[in-house]
């Protein structure tokens, strides 16, 4: 018998059958079960046991109980009729931070601790530590003290702290920020991408590069942000980011490119401007779309 903990996994979709394997491969013992039985059939082949209901799969279960579903509706669904006392539930499956608040209490007046996970991967990442993959994770940390080694085998496990809404805090910020960048990207290449002398291929390869070599930016937002002070060490101040936006706006124009994905934020640093904070770094643009 391995003295490796058991898991039991509700779901498997894409992600949730990567994870289900990745434990495998690690040698945990595995009890799945997922809404279509066809999705079952694979991974059992591989080793792990299917429950016969997700009631039954909880109820059997002596290690944490991990959801990797659909949407926070889904979870309801499957865990409803489940009796739920004394179990450790991990919730992998992407909400609001709102919702895995609701979820950890809702699991807690039913006698189960609960973790919640934002999974900062795709399905080919899982498993492999190579590939940077990791999963932000919040709620009862006493939880997640006692699972952790299991958790790490998919992916490394970043503990954000005990308010259950803070992994998903987490997770939906980076995918905003990811959101921007794929808008910077598509906006740069609606500019180059009719132009034949140009080859894309390596247009991509530079522009990978500089959004890298950018990426560090968010270092110098943070310190602006904790000290309150926006101004000292900017690398690049707004006044002069401002009035270059002139030429950007100017080259979409000339290029035929609508400008609607840059246009709202070079608006607020406009503004920020007006407002007489052209020294500043970029992190006054918070206040101005915080509303708290
Ligand atoms: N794939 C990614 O790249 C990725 C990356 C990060 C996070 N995630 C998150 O991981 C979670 C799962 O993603 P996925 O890629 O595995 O999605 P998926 O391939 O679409 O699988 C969805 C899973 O949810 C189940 N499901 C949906 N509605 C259900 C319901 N009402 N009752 C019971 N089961 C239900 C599906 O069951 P059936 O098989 O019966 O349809 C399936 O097991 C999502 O929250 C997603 O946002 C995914």
């Amino acid at each position: 018998m391995s003295d490796k903990t058991a898991i039991t996994l509700l779901g498997l979709g894409d992600m949730g059958s990567a994870l289900g394997r990745a434990w495998l491969a690690a040698g945990h013992s595995l009890t799945v079960w997922n809404r279509t039985a066809a999705k079952v059939e694979p991974i059992v082949a591989e080793g792990a046991r299917a429950a016969d209901s997700a009631a039954e799969a909880v109820a059997s279960a002596t290690g944490p109980v991990v959801l990797c579903l659909l949407d926070d509706d889904s979870v309801g669904e499957v865990l409803e009729g489940a009796d739920l006392q004394g179990r450790d539930l991990v919730n992998l499956t992407t909400g609001t931070p709102e919702q895995a608040r609701k979820r950890a209490s809702w699991a807690g007046e039913r006698g189960a601790r609960f973790l919640d996970g934002g999974i900062m991967a795709v399905p080919p990442m899982i498993g492999r530590p190579e590939t940077g993959a990791y999963v932000y994770y919040s709620g009862d940390r006493e939880l997640f003290e006692r699972h952790r080694e299991a958790l790490e085998v998919p992916a490394r496990a970043e503990y954000v702290g005990e308010d259950a809404g803070h992994a998903a805090l987490h997770d939906i910020a980076l995918l905003s920020a990811m959101t921007g960048m794929f808008a910077g990207i598509t906006h740069a290449f609606a500019l180059v991408a009719g132009e034949k002398e140009l080859d894309l291929a390596r247009f991509g390869g530079l522009l990978a590069d500089w959004l890298q070599a950018m990426a560090g930016m968010s270092h110098e937002m943070a310190a602006h942000l904790a000290s309150g002070n926006y101004t000292e060490g900017v690398t690049s101040n707004l006044a002069m980011m401002s009035a270059a936006n002139e030429s950007l706006l100017t080259t979409a124009r000339d290029q035929g490119v609508d400008a609607r994905l840059l246009a709202p934020y070079m608006e607020l640093m406009r503004t920020r401007v007006e407002q007489g904070h052209g020294d500043e770094g970029l992190a006054g643009i918070v206040s101005l779309i915080s509303r708290r």
